[in-house]
């Protein structure tokens, strides 16, 4: 047994090169226990999607490591990470279960998955109304669904309440909070102080490509204090 669902080495990424050549992720190591929800904060622009984006395959780190369930990340694991980074990729056409029948099908996963993470995500009684017509915050869900056909270990959510009205944050922070108990650890970010202070166990706060802070949250801990000296002291270093 590993302690980490996930853990990163000094992971980096460089975009161009050259003179132009811009250092987003610098040395990020995260430690992201099993059966948590981690959150990570930082500014806009702190390297948080290009973080998120080197665990789900999406870019090629240019340094450091990231492991999954203790052994070196490969391409495989992503059939267990499941992740929503920016926006859920759905046929606006297609109804939430049709949207789900085509990842089942596509995957070969057994057809009772569809039933079984509309329930999770509460999207269970849309019926005939295509996505394309769903909220924010209903297609935001649609895409967690998605994210949890293929039962995960670790879900990867990038600004997960982004654009969603205060009942649609609420409803959302629920489901993630609930995770954990069903075996999934989360990894999310956002730069919304609040949305992780409500939600997380772990926070790591992120400044300009560095991780500045990483630690278990405690109960009543002032987070914005702890933020705001962070993202100082980042800001000179
Ligand atoms: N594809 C890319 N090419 C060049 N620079 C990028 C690319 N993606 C992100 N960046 C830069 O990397 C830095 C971190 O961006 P990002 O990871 O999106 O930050 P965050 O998600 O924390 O707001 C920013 O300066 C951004 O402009
Ligand atoms: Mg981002």
């Amino acid at each position: 047994m590993t302690r980490y669902v996930l853990e990163t080495r000094e992971l980096s990424k460089r975009f161009g090169r050259g003179g132009g050549a811009q250092t987003a992720v610098d040395h990020v190591s995260l430690h992201v226990d099993e059966g948590k929800v981690y959150g990570l904060l930082g500014p806009n622009g702190a390297g948080k999607s290009t973080t998120l984006k080197m665990i789900t395959g999406m870019l090629r780190p240019t340094g450091g490591q990231m492991l999954f369930e203790g052994h070196p990340w490969e391409r495989d694991d992503l059939y267990r990470i499941g992740s929503l980074v920016e926006q859920a990729p759905l046929y606006p056409n297609l109804t939430a279960k049709e949207n789900l029948r085509v990842r089942t099908t596509l995957l070969g996963l057994p057809e009772e998955r569809v039933g079984e993470v509309l329930q999770t995500v509460g999207l269970a009684d849309t019926g005939g109304k295509r996505a394309g017509r769903f909220s924010t915050g209903m297609k935001q869900r649609l895409g967690i669904a998605l994210a949890l056909l293929a039962s995960p270990r670790l879900l990867i959510l990038d600004e997960p309440t982004n654009g969603l009205d205060p009942i649609g944050i609420e409803e959302l922070r629920g489901l993630i909070r609930s995770f954990p108990e069903h075996g999934i650890t989360v990894l999310l970010s956002s730069h919304i102080l609040g949305e992780v202070q409500h939600t997380a166990d772990t926070v790591g706060i992120i400044v300009g490509g560095r991780l500045a802070y990483e630690d278990a949250l405690n109960e009543g801990e002032d987070l914005e204090a702890l933020f705001m000296d962070v993202c100082r002291k980042g800001a000179t270093r």
